[in-house]
Order: structure tokens, then sequence, then C-alpha cells
């Protein structure tokens, strides 16, 4: 039976199925519940150096391919979020998500991570809808370069900015590795928006939310796809995973290790179970010895 282990920047994921972030990230006892769901790693919601509301309701709405939110970034901030991770009894890794608006603030709000036990940080560099913040900073490419940089040079964990869809993924992936990251999160949930029918208003309060679910895996794949292309650090890929099968497709476009988000939505708390059973059922069916024969196998 194939075993699935991934050993990434120096971290094992085991099974290579990381719960992503803005589910069940806020607390200790959530995260700590995802691990024993079958993750075989979490990151935490994206915490910023002070306590945010986010948006007014309603901030998330199903649509018929996936499902759209626009919590706003809603945080308790970096230092009551601390106290949270003190909490946390680690036997999986345990990536801190942060986002801010300069690289003074992403340095900061990196170290406190680091000082409180974290695994590994995660650069959001990609939420679609937060002004000032998100993908308005990972558009910025000299922005990036000097963020990553910097974050690399103060921490000694590896450091993994999570990048939004763009169209071209090449530039930036080069941008970020060049900068010293360990590795690349590849996607974010893409720009969008609902429309209500009957009421011919826009259904979310902020207007526009962050696409995920099934209806996004094509635009993953294809990021995936061109980062793994572009760079030699591992790709982590996100977007739409929800079956096995599923996540065989980003093993084969170039992934290393993948996050879960909206399949938790969709298959319930232990997705990462269900996708694990699925994903060695499909090897074993096809005869191969180990995930790594498949990594990047779309590229030959
Ligand atoms: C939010 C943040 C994200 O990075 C994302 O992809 C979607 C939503 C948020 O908190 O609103």
């Amino acid at each position: 039976m194939v075993h699935l282990k991934t050993n990434l920047a120096g971290l094992t994921f085991e099974p290579p199925l990381i719960l992503a972030s803005g589910i069940m990230g806020q607390t200790a006892g959530s995260l700590e519940k995802m691990i024993e769901m079958g993750m075989g790693g979490v990151v935490t919601k994206s915490v910023g150096s002070d306590s945010r509301e986010g948006h007014p309701n309603p901030s998330i709405v199903d649509v018929e391919t996936g499902i759209l939110n626009a919590m706003g970034l809603p945080n308790p901030g970096i230092d009551e979020f601390c106290k949270e991770l003190g909490k946390f009894i680690p036997n999986k890794p345990i990536i801190g998500s942060v986002y801010a608006s300069n690289t003074d603030h992403f340095v900061g709000l990196s170290k406190k991570m680091e000082d409180h036990g974290v695994s590994a940080v995660e650069l959001n560099l990609s939420c679609p809808h937060a002004e000032g913040y998100g993908a308005s900073v990972g558009s910025d490419v000299g922005l990036v370069r000097d963020i990553v940089e910097n974050v690399v040079k103060n921490v000694d964990v590896p450091v993994f900015p999570k990048l939004p869809p763009m169209s071209d993924m090449v530039t930036i992936s080069q941008v970020v590795e060049d900068a010293g990251a360990h590795g690349i999160v590849a996607i974010n949930t893409v720009k969008s928006m609902a429309i209500n029918y009957e009421t011919g208003r826009p259904v979310l309060g902020n207007l526009y939310g962050g696409y995920s679910g099934p209806g996004i895996k094509p635009i993953g794949l294809r990021c995936v796809f061109d980062v793994y292309k572009s760079v030699d650090i591992p790709v982590i890929g996100c977007g739409g995973v929800t079956t096995g099968r599923d996540a065989l497709e980003y093993f084969m476009a170039g992934s290393s290790a993948l996050q879960l988000g909206s399949s938790i939505y969709y298959r319930g708390l232990d997705a990462a179970e269900k996708i694990s059973s699925e994903m060695i059922e499909l090897l074993d069916q096809e005869g191969y010895g180990s995930l790594d024969e498949i990594i990047g196998l779309a590229h030959q």
C-alpha cells in the first residue's frame, strides 16, 4: 500500500494534506480537531497586527460550482492570537498565516508567530478583496520581493508565500524564490461576485468575494503547473481539491503537498481522511509505489 508522506522545507506532512487558512483555523481546539480528523498539518486563519471585525454580512454564499466568501480578514490581532497558539499541543506542523500592508508589519507578525512555536509562516499575499492587503500587496512585485526577503532574513522557520491566481505566475514565482522563500502556496481564492436575480443587487455585503471549491480547480491546476516549471522550490497546491482524484491531478501538475479548504464544506470535517483513502486506492490501482512517482508527471 502506498504511504502518503511528504518532506518539504524540512517539515514532514503525513498525509501531505494541510488545512488551508481561513477554515477552522481560529482556535487551538479547532486546529487540533482538524489534525485528529486526518490533516497532516494546519494553517491558522490569517492574523494581522490589530484586531479586525471583518466585512458586513452576508459574507458567504454557496454558488453552483463553489463558494464565495468575503469574511474581511476577521481576527483578534497577533497578541491575542498568540495566547491561542500557546494552547496548541503540536503533533503535526502548524503554519502561521499573516497578512499586512507593509514589510515591517509582515516581519513583526512572522517573528511573533515563530516565538509562539509555529513550524512555518505563510504570507497572505493573495486575499482577493481586502483593500490594501492580500492580492493588492501580491500584485506589486517589488513589494513582494522586499517582504519575502526581509521575513526570510528575520525568522528561522520556513517561509511560504501564498500567491493569488495571476495570468503570469512565472515572474512572481521567480521573484519569491530569489527572495529566499522555502516553498510557494498556489492559489488563494479568485476575486468574484454573486448577483441576486430577484433583487438585482450584489449578494455579498462587501460586493466582492473570494471564489473557492470545485469550480476553481482548473485555475489552480494551471497555476501550479506554471509555478512548478518556473522554480525549484516546492509548490503547495490549493484550489478546489474535493476528491482523491483531484488531489492526484494536483500532484501530477507539480504539487508536493496540498491544502484543503472548501472540501471540508463538501466532504465534512474528515475530508482529509476521505481524500487520503481515495488517493491510496487510486495509486494502488495504477501500481504506483509512492507519491513521488507522480509529482510533476504532467510535465513529461
Ligand atoms: C478572506 C481571506 C482570504 O485570503 C481569502 O482567500 C478569502 C477570504 C477573508 O478573510 O475575507
